[in-house]
């Protein structure tokens, strides 16, 4: 194909007069590279896939932001979705089949649970869940023939227990049965998936991986070539893709991971500390705490913890929880969590799915601890703690 050239229309010359810039200077980052068609060279090209034919499997800034991620999570190949709970369902159709049973643990987030009840259902996969502290052998003894796959969560949405994810995978691996884990918490770097393990550790990047509250995408990471060919081939099938500038925001995203991180842990666990002090509160759910019923699991398999955790107030109404929310002014309320910001919401009903319920004292609030200030986040509770208070 040859540009445009005198005597050719104007729309022939639009089109064809300029091609693409033979050099790129090379920045710091890596181009945001947007695309559906990729020209290929010779004819001979078009079908050899060894090379990128197509936009929707990746150009590169997606290679870029896939073998960061690899790294990051010990891996040796991730896939992208463009949402976390598009890697996770996505992970669980790439491995998934009809007849399978999967153990999924109760304190997974609402939409994987959501997922599995009504789609993998209808596919004839079936679901067992069981609580959070199950024993590792009980846990495996709780899985029949059909046994494929066990879905972990450490620490769990909500309520925040961690699982001995080593002594599961072991069993599970010594049995055949896959492990995949929600490891957004972690983030990818205050917990290892697979060093631990597991076959397939998944992200929602849209947490602190991305780290604004602007961007929505997943991960799915693996290292066993069989897993690896599964997880691709499933996006493939399924015709997933992000798009280059989302993928650049992942990216940059990562370049400041560690030092976001540790700010949202410490002040987390500052916030965390003095939560636990306030008269109003029964607990706090929070792993890293000395207190924690999982604190020794977290000492032995976490490098640090993030923002994220929750905490049980003594006994009161509804109306009182939400006067405590309406009265904070530094925390947004909003679902998600991992941006710059703090947020807090209440657990509405998402505790009364759970297959198996915890006696909690009194209501329970999410906090996700932004990098403010802490002592001006703790003031801030502070006015909604007396809220909650006045209304209880
Ligand atoms: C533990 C966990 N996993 C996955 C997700 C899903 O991420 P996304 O919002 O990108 O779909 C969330 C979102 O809140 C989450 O909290």
């Amino acid at each position: 194909m040859s540009d445009g050239a005198p005597g050719q229309g104007p729309s022939t010359r639009l089109i064809h007069a300029v091609g693409p810039s033979p050099v790129v200077a090379r920045t710091v980052g890596p181009p945001i590279q947007n695309g559906s068609t990729v020209l290929l060279p010779t004819a001979e090209d078009l079908y050899d896939h060894s090379r990128p034919t197509y936009g929707r499997s990746g150009l590169a800034t997606h290679e870029t932001l896939r073998a960061t991620l690899a790294e990051l999570e010990g891996a040796a190949d991730c896939q992208l979705y463009p949402s976390g709970v598009a890697a996770l369902t996505g992970a669980l159709l790439a491995v998934l089949r009809e007849g399978d049973e999967i153990l999924v643990v109760d304190s997974v987030y609402a939409p994987t649970r959501r997922f599995c009840d009504k789609v993998l259902a209808r596919y004839g996969v079936k679901t067992r869940y069981y609580p959070a502290r199950t024993e590792p052998e009980a846990l495996l003894a709780m899985g029949g023939a059909a046994l494929k796959l066990i879905v972990l969560e450490s620490p769990g949405s909500l309520t925040f227990e961690l699982q001995d994810v080593s002594a599961i995978t072991a069993l599970a691996r010594a049995r055949g049965v896959l492990t995949l884990l929600d490891n957004t918490w972690g983030a990818g770097l205050l917990f290892k998936p697979l060093a631990h393990g597991v076959d397939i550790s998944v992200q929602a990047l849209t947490k602190y991986v991305c780290g604004h509250s602007d961007v929505l995408m997943g991960s799915a990471c693996a290292s066993a070539p069989a897993v690896v060919k599964a997880l691709h081939d499933g996006v493939h099938h399924l015709g997933w893709s992000v798009s280059g500038a989302d993928a650049y925001q992942a990216l940059r995203g990562l370049r400041t991971l560690a030092v976001r991180l540790q700010r949202h842990g410490e002040s987390g666990l500052a916030v965390a500390a003095w939560l636990a002090e306030q008269p109003e509160v029964a607990e706090v759910l929070h792993p890293a705490l000395p207190a924690s019923p999982d604190h020794a699991l977290f000492a032995r398999d976490f490098t640090g913890a993030c923002g994220l955790f929750s905490l049980i107030l003594k006994p009161g109404p509804e109306a009182a929880v939400n006067a405590l929310l309406n009265r904070l002014t530094l925390f947004g309320l909003g679902f998600s969590w991992g941006g710059f910001e703090s947020l807090a919401i209440s657990s509405g009903d998402q505790l009364a799915q759970r297959r198996f319920k915890t006696a909690f004292a009194g209501p329970l609030v999410r906090l996700h601890i932004g990098l403010e200030e802490p002592e001006d986040l703790i003031a801030d509770l502070r006015v909604g703690l007396d809220a909650y208070a006045e209304a209880s």
